[in-house]
C-alpha cells in the first residue's frame, strides 16, 4: 500500500511568527498537509521521517533583499555570484526563497525587457524558489505604463534609488513611480540616502587626500539616511501608497520611521545583519582590509547604533530582516573590491570600492544564534513578514496546512551545537570572505527543507538540493496595509 505521506517531522518545536508548541508534521506532494501535537503521527506511515529531536522547527527564510549576477552599476565592481552559486549560499544557510533584483538602467525606456533578461538569467539556475523586484533606474511613460503587466507577471514590488548617479531619482520621479504603484497595488521599496550629500561629503574628503577605506563611512553621514528617510515618508503619506524604506542603519532614521508607523501610516522598514553585528571599526582595518565591509548605508559609529536596531527589531519599528547580498570578491582587481587600487591610490580610493557585502548565507544563523530576538520575532522578521509584504503569504513564510510549502528549517535543539569560529571556507557562495570570519556561532540549520524535499542535511552530505530545482513564484499584492484611503489618488485641493 502506498504510504500515506511522503515525509513526516516528528519531536519538534514548531515556531511561527504567532505561535511556539511541540507539533509533528506531515508533509505530501510538496505541502504542509497536517499539523498535529507531537506523537500524533506515530501510526503514520511515510517514505520518510525526521526526527527533530527537540529542535525548532520553522519555516524556511525569505532574504527579500539580493542582488545576483548584476552588471556593473555603479563603477567598475560585477557582482562575484550569480543565480547558481548565490541561490546555492542561500539554502546551504536556510534560506528557501529569495527576490532578487531586475535592475533597469537609465538608457532603457522599458522594464518588460529588464524583466526577460532577469527570467534568463534565473531560469534553470536557482537551487532555492525566487522572484524579483524590478528596480526602476528610468521612470519613463513607457516604464510607469508597464507597471500593470508586471502585476500580471507575478511581480508586486520595485525599488527606487535616492543615491547613486547611475540610478539616484528625483522627488518628481520618485511621485510619479509611487503615484502608478499605489494603482497597481505595488509595494515600492526605497534606497533612503541624499546622493547630493554624499558627493558633497566625497568632494570634502579628496580635498583633504583622505582616500582609505574607512572614509566611505564619512562619506556617508547619518544625516543623508536621515533627511533620506524622511523625505521618503513624507512622499509616500502625499500619494497615499506603502513604502519599504530598505537596509535602515540609524537610530533616528527609525526614530522617523516608527513615528510615522505611530500616526497609522503604512511605512515598512527593512535592517540586515551588517546593521547589528558592524560598526565603524570594521571599516577602519589595517591596509585595505576595511574594503571589506565598504556597503551602504555604512556600518554607523558604535555599538549604541547597533543596539538601537536590535531594539527596533523588539519593538516591531522593522519589518522585516534581509541580508542586501551584494557579494563582491576582495582579492580581484578586475571585477572586485581591489578595483578601486591605483598607481595614484596604491590603498585604494573609498569612493570607487564597489559597494557591498555577502550575507545570504548567514544571516539566520548569524541572528538566530545571537539569542536576542524573541523566537517568533526571529521567524516574522526573517520569514513571515517578507512573505507579507511581498505577496507571498501563507505559500511561504508559513506553516498552514493545506496552504503553505513544505519549506522548513530544522535548527539544532537549544544549547546541544558547541560553539564554533565562523569560516569563509564553510560557506557556499563565491566570495573569498566574509564580514563575520571569525565569529562565534552557535546555531546553524540541520536540516532544510523545499517543498518537501530535503535539500540541506548538515550532517549528512550538506548540500543535497538541485540546481534548477527552484522555481519561479508568482507574487499577489501585499497583505500588510496598505493606503489609508480608498479609491482613486486625488490631487489634495
Ligand atoms: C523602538 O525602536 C525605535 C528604533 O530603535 C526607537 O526609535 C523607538 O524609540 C522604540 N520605541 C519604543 C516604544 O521603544
Amino acid at each position: 500500500m502506498a504510504d500515506e505521506y511522503d515525509t513526516i517531522i516528528v519531536n519538534g518545536v514548531v515556531v511561527t511568527d504567532t505561535d511556539i508548541a511541540d507539533l509533528d508534521i506531515a508533509i505530501k506532494d510538496e505541502k504542509i498537509v497536517k499539523i498535529v501535537p507531537n506523537g500524533g503521527l506515530k501510526d503514520a506511515s511515510a517514505k520518510k521521517t525526521i526526527d527533530a529531536e527537540g529542535g525548532y522547527v520553522m519555516p524556511g527564510g525569505v532574504d527579500a533583499h539580493v542582488h545576483l549576477d548584476e552588471p556593473p552599476l555603479f563603477g567598475k565592481g560585477s557582482t562575484a555570484d550569480n543565480y547558481e552559486t548565490g541561490s546555492r549560499s542561500a539554502v546551504c544557510g536556510g534560506t528557501t526563497t529569495m527576490v532578487t533584483f531586475a535592475p533597469q538602467k537609465k538608457s532603457e525606456d522599458t522594464l518588460l525587457d529588464t524583466l526577460k533578461a532577469t527570467h534568463a538569467k534565473a531560469k534553470d539556475a536557482c537551487y532555492i524558489d525566487y522572484s524579483f523586484h524590478l528596480l526602476v533606474g528610468n521612470p519613463s511613460e513607457r516604464a510607469l505604463g508597464e507597471f500593470k503587466t508586471l502585476r500580471e507577471e507575478g511581480i508586486s514590488s520595485l525599488k527606487i534609488y535616492m543615491t547613486y548617479e547611475a540610478l539616484q531619482l528625483h522627488d518628481g520621479q520618485i511621485l510619479d513611480v509611487l503615484l502608478e504603484a499605489r494603482r497597481q497595488q505595488i509595494t515600492t521599496m526605497v534606497h533612503a540616502e541624499n546622493g547630493q550629500v554624499i558627493d558633497w561629503m566625497t568632494a570634502q574628503l579628496e580635498k583633504r587626500k583622505m582616500f582609505a577605506p574607512k572614509y566611505h563611512g564619512t562619506s556617508h553621514p547619518p544625516m543623508a539616511e536621515v533627511e533620506a528617510t524622511y523625505r521618503a515618508i513624507s512622499l509616500s503619506e502625499f500619494i497615499d501608497t506603502p513604502i519599504l524604506i530598505v537596509h535602515v542603519s540609524t537610530p533616528a532614521a527609525a526614530a522617523h520611521i516608527k513615528a510615522a508607523q505611530d500616526r497609522g501610516l503604512p511605512i515598512y522598514a527593512e535592517t540586515c545583519p551588517q546593521y547589528l553585528f558592524l560598526t565603524k571599526k570594521d571599516l577602519d582595518q589595517p591596509g585595505f582590509e576595511g574594503a571589506k565591509c565598504v556597503c551602504s548605508p555604512p556600518p554607523r559609529e558604535s555599538e549604541a547604533d547597533c543596539d538601537a536596531i536590535w531594539d527596533g527589531i523588539a519593538n516591531g519599528t522593522f519589518t522585516i530582516l534581509s541580508s542586501d547580498h551584494c557579494p563582491f570578491k576582495y582579492d580581484d582587481a578586475v571585477q572586485g573590491k581591489k578595483t578601486s587600487i591605483s598607481d595614484e591610490h596604491p590603498v585604494g580610493h573609498f569612493k570607487y570600492i564597489p559597494n557591498g557585502c555577502p550575507g545570504i548565507e548567514t544571516r539566520l544563523a548569524l541572528t538566530l544564534g545571537e539569542g536576542r530576538l524573541d523566537l517568533k520575532k526571529f521567524v516574522e522578521v526573517t520569514s513571515s513578514n517578507p512573505a507579507k509584504l511581498y505577496g507571498l503569504w501563507p505559500r511561504k513564510g508559513a506553516l498552514v496546512e493545506g496552504q503553505s510549502d513544505a519549506d522548513i528549517n530544522i535548527w539544532y535543539p537549544p544549547g546541544q551545537m558547541q560553539p564554533y569560529e565562523l569560516k569563509n571556507a564553510m560557506l557556499h557562495h563565491n566570495v573569498d570572505y566574509t564580514p563575520y570570519e571569525g565569529r562565534t556561532m552557535k546555531q546553524w540549520p540541520r536540516y532544510t527543507l523545499l517543498r518537501g524535499e530535503v535539500v540541506w542535511d548538515k550532517e549528512n552530505g550538506g548540500l543535497l538540493g538541485k540546481k534548477g530545482y527552484g522555481k519561479f513564484v508568482r507574487r499577489d499584492g501585499s497583505s500588510l496595509a496598505g493606503p489609508r484611503n480608498k479609491g482613486e489618488w486625488e490631487i489634495p485641493l
